[in-house]
């Protein structure tokens, strides 16, 4: 289980390298190949930015992606990895990231921002030990937390939050159908829909998988592609091709299916007639906003739930981190400041 992480006084003032994790190059069929751990600038702070001691960043898919080169320009290398993050500022205050940098003077829903990034994307990321960010994206560390576990809550738990409770429109008591029970946005999802007051039904190509999701919260547990009981009221996708047509055939006429991500592959079949005919809503969804973020932290210090860490590392094992998350381990994983 996670650990609270102390905090170290600033080891150093000036301009000077520091220890990063980080991709020279992209490297679609090899991810690994442009993966580097060593010496980076230490981060130049803008006006109305911040700098942050790293104490914890979570791993990513994305991460994985940012090594591909996908969703990144090739002008943007070298990038440090790490898209969430939990620290102490410069003036000692313990924060928590939020992910989305928006375009400056945009206001409103960060999330619709055609400008907005993810750390990793244009701005390096927390794999180091200091990352700077825009002041307003700094939130107070909740009591309740370690840094470890606030560390997970900027991508997947914000994703998985919007999801339910922006998105879907679905009310405490709906039933609901997780695709996937190892991976971070699927935990985030059957804890939080558990937390929520939803029915959690999840699924997993694993055995592993599914007793993972009956520990999470879930109050029942399919193999891919299972008949259920019932048809569901949303249904919540991260996976893509591989349970697309689960999920159009899972949720209940005038359901809904809500869509953040692809990880099988991105070009699932619509399943148009069973769309139309059965009126069914397909929600596209995609991080969070700071509000939402805010009220993420809210809820969870008001329910006393507490994001789940699998393992944590210490950022010089970011290799083998990031490989155990390549090769599908389930759970989320974390490093830590060394
Ligand atoms: N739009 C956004 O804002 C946003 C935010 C976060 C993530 N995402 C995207 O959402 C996806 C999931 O992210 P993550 O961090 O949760 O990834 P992850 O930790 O790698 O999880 C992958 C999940 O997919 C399932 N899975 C993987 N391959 C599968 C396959 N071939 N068939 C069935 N299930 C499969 C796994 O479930 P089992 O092993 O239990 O079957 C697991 O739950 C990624 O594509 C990521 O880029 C989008």
């Amino acid at each position: 289980m996670a650990t609270v992480i102390g905090w170290q006084p600033l080891r150093r003032t000036t301009v000077l390298p520091m220890f990063s994790v980080y991709a020279e190059q992209p490297h679609q069929d090899d991810p690994f190949a442009g993966l580097q751990l060593g010496e980076r600038p230490l981060p130049e702070v803008p006006v109305d930015w911040s700098r942050v001691q790293v104490q914890a960043a979570s791993l990513n898919r994305h991460d994985l992606w940012t090594l591909r080169g996908v969703g990144i320009k090739p002008d943007q290398f070298p990038m440090i990895l790490g898209c969430d993050g939990a620290g102490i500022t410069d003036d000692g205050r313990k924060v928590v990231l939020y992910p989305i940098i928006g375009t400056p003077g945009h206001s409103g829903d960060e999330t619709t921002d055609p400008g907005r990034t993810l750390l990793t994307e244009k701005f390096q990321g927390t794999f180091a030990e200091y990352v700077a960010v825009p002041t307003r994206n700094l939130v107070p560390l909740p009591e309740s937390m370690s840094f470890p576990e606030a560390a997970v809550l900027g991508t997947t738990y914000l994703t998985a939050y919007r999801m339910l409770v922006t998105r879907s429109g679905l009310p405490a008591g709906s039933t609901i159908l997780v695709q996937g029970s190892s991976g971070g946005v699927s935990t985030a999802l059957i804890q939080l829909g558990r937390a929520l007051g939803m029915r959690v039904w999840a699924t997993s190509r694993s055995e592993q998988g599914r007793t993972r999701g009956l520990d999470l919260g879930a109050h029942q547990v399919f193999e891919n592609g299972a008949r259920l009981p019932e048809r569901v009221d949303g249904v919540f996708e991260s996976v893509g091709r591989s349970t697309w047509a689960h999920s159009m055939r899972a949720v209940r006429p005038g359901g809904v299916v809500v869509c953040c991500g692809a990880t099988s592959g991105p070009d699932p079949s619509a399943d148009l007639q069973r769309l139309f005919f059965l009126q069914i809503s397909v929600i596209g969804s995609t991080m969070g906003t700071l509000e939402e973020f805010r009220r993420l932290i809210s809820f969870c210090a008001a329910t006393g739930l507490r994001p789940v860490v699998d393992r944590t590392f210490q950022l010089d094992q970011a290799r083998e981190a990031l490989e155990l998350l390549e090769n599908g381990t389930p759970g989320k994983l974390v490093l830590t400041a060394q």
